[in-house]
């Protein structure tokens, strides 16, 4: 079929089999026989747990599963699985965290486990009134939630503080109500956007306002995980090396354009283990980003300072919204799997660990961009990348990544002509 004049429009899609689908599309898109296998695989993840995950579904991408080896963290070992396709991101935690292993590596601490849910109210004629009135219900509101879920309830999480704010909008004031819940180790959308709902009509009935929006926030900014970590300056560098770390963060704290940039190295650690344990990496980057902008304008998420002996102290802060039970975290055979590598007993424990990741990542981050440039080690891994795009196979690609390097052209063309020459061709 002409892929011009297919229509959208299908009808009880979602009620074919995957097969069926599969096939349908790959008519409609004329995909080969090799492209129609490739949809039918769905690697690690059986097609009947796909099929209940999402809408529609298909086959899967497959990513890349690293193990950042050489981190401690809180006095432990731990092996951190990261999924990313970009090929610098699990060596350089492996490096940040090695030249920190023999001072003790990171230390880590977390503010809680709680979840924001908030709930829009409008149409009230004096707000400041019905923030009161909402404000004197606390216990009612308590009972409300908690009501909800008697499993997280028997756990010892549940409902635990409230605030209402008045806010400003181009519609008028509204009165917004947060409900703060613990929710362990959930990452908890489910159970505070349960709450929310059932919460909203009595809200609106103590106000005589009417209630629309009723759904968690992503700046998890009660459930922070903390990491900090001391690397030697003479395990680094240097001072010099350390002061050019320290100029590299002045930069992104004082301008969003290089802070955006910063904080994306940051995530490429945080969300590559974020993604491996099956958790929402959208939700944790909102987050992240909501709260490096909190004082009004975005910054680093990260800090590094000189201790009083010299070495340099990097530390993060960031809002983590990650659990051990519920979405894909249970689901997914190798969000398990990487969980069961991490060894954690509690999403505390997972979020302080990826939030030791970030601060790895951005270690080695600033340290090449300070040093030697970001392009050295990146192209050495990149030209992997490229041999085997060329169309290099098993020792091939190993050569020819290598001559790359050397000759200092990491291209495709230059790949594939060097490709041609080692096959004597
Ligand atoms: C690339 O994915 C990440 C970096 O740009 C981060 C940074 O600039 O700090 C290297």
């Amino acid at each position: 079929m002409n892929n011009a004049h297919y229509s959208s429009r299908i009808s009880g899609f979602h009620k074919k089999s995957v097969d069926e689908r599969i096939a349908l599309i790959a008519d409609m898109a004329g995909l080969n026989d090799t492209e129609r296998a490739l949809m039918g695989n769905s690697g690690n993840l059986d097609q009947e747990i796909g099929n209940h995950m999402i809408e529609n579904f298909l086959g899967t991408m497959t990513i890349p599963v690293g193990i950042a080896t050489n981190m401690k963290v809180d006095g432990r070992d731990v092996l951190v699985p990261m999924a990313t396709e970009e090929s610098s991101v699990v060596a350089a935690v492996c490096n940040a965290a090695r030249q920190s292993y023999d001072n003790g590596g990171f230390i880590t601490s977390m503010s809680g486990t709680r979840m924001i849910a908030q709930i829009q109210l409008v149409q009230v004629s004096d707000p400041y009134h019905a923030r009161m009135a909402i404000l004197e219900r606390k216990e009612d509101i308590r009972l409300i939630c908690d009501a909800c879920d008697p499993m997280l309830i028997k756990l010892g999480g549940g409902f635990r503080e409230l605030e209402v704010r008045v806010i400003d909008t181009l519609s008028g004031p509204m009165v917004i109500t947060h409900i703060i819940v613990d929710t362990l180790d959930a990452m908890g959308a489910n159970a505070v956007n349960t709450m929310a709902e059932k919460l909203a009509p009595s809200i609106a009935q103590w106000t005589g306002g009417r209630t629309y929006l009723r759904i968690l926030s992503n700046l998890a900014d009660h459930r922070l995980a903390r990491a900090r970590c001391v690397w030697r300056s003479e395990d680094i560098g240097g001072a010099d090396v350390r002061d050019g770390m320290l100029l590299a963060y002045h930069f992104a704290e004082a301008d969003p354009y290089r802070a955006a940039t910063h904080n994306k190295g940051i995530m490429n650690g945080i969300s590559a283990v974020v993604l491996a344990t099956g958790n929402d990496t959208r939700a944790v980057e909102s987050g992240a980003h909501a709260y490096a902008s909190r004082h009004g304008r975005y910054t680093s998420l990260t800090r590094w300072e000189v201790t009083n002996e010299g070495h340099l102290a990097g530390s993060i802060e960031v809002p983590m919204a990650v659990g051990l039970i519920g979405g894909a975290t249970k689901l997914h055979p190798m969000a398990k799997t990487a969980l069961k590598i991490l060894n954690v007993q509690s999403a505390s424990e997972l979020a302080r660990i990826i939030a030791a990741v970030g601060l790895a990542q951005n270690f080695a981050a600033i340290k090449a961009l300070a040093t030697t440039g970001i392009q050295k080690g990146h192209m050495s891994l990149h030209s992997h990348n490229i041999a085997m795009m060329a169309g290099a196979v098993g020792h091939e690609v190993d050569q020819l990544a290598q001559i790359l390097v050397a000759k200092g052209m990491v291209r495709l063309d230059i790949a594939e002509k060097e490709l041609a020459l080692i096959r004597g061709s």
